[in-house]
């Protein structure tokens, strides 16, 4: 897969040093509060996993699975829930884990959604965040690194499926996206 990237934006080293300290700010946020960590699949895997590890408070794990993208790198614009919470966020204290924000649509949906289904609080963490792109307002709480409107991949991020199990974070050659 090395081959295939044209660079690397955030090391191993770099991304754990990122969620480090996204788990501080949380625990620090979070204490005595009862806690349920909401990923996104696929992307926000790894980044999940790694984050609730390093989080000191009590919490609860559920997993929501979205689509807005098809197999390209442009949003459709429409979000289609595909796997829903499993448990009741009534009351809850929600944190949404997700990998990046781009135009914002996922994250404004699901905010709203949950927000619906009657939880205490919905906030945000999310790995990345590309603002140039934004197209929904959405308040993020938790950002791990802003970063210029290219089409990354790895940690849990993919191009057409591939490449989420890289463990850094890159930009793809441009003939690997016209093959
Ligand atoms: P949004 O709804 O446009 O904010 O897009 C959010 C989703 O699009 C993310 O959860 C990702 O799955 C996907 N996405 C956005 N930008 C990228 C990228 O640069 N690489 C890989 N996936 C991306
Ligand atoms: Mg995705």
């Amino acid at each position: 897969m090395k081959k295939d990237m044209e660079k690397i934006l955030f090391s191993e080293e770099q991304i754990e040093e990122i969620v480090t300290r996204m788990a501080a700010e949380i625990d620090a946020d979070y204490e005595g509060k009862d806690l349920l960590l909401i990923g996104v699949l696929k992307g926000s895997i790894l980044f999940m996993s790694d984050l609730m590890k390093k989080i000191q408070n009590k919490c609860r794990i559920d997993f929501m699975v979205v689509s807005s993208y098809a197999d390209g790198t442009v949003s459709t614009g429409r979000v289609n829930i595909l796997k829903d919470v499993s448990m009741s966020v009534e009351g809850k204290n929600l944190l949404i884990i997700e990998d990046i924000i781009d135009s914002g649509n996922t994250l404004h949906f699901l905010d709203q959604y949950l927000t619906a289904k009657g939880a205490a609080s919905v906030k945000i963490a999310t790995l990345f965040d590309k603002p140039d792109r934004r197209r929904m307002d959405v308040p993020v709480q938790y950002v791990g690194a802003v970063i210029p409107d290219e089409f990354i991949v790895g940690y849990g991020l993919d191009y057409a499926e591939y490449y989420r199990n890289l463990p850094y974070v890159g930009v793809l050659k441009p003939e690997i996206y016209s093959e």
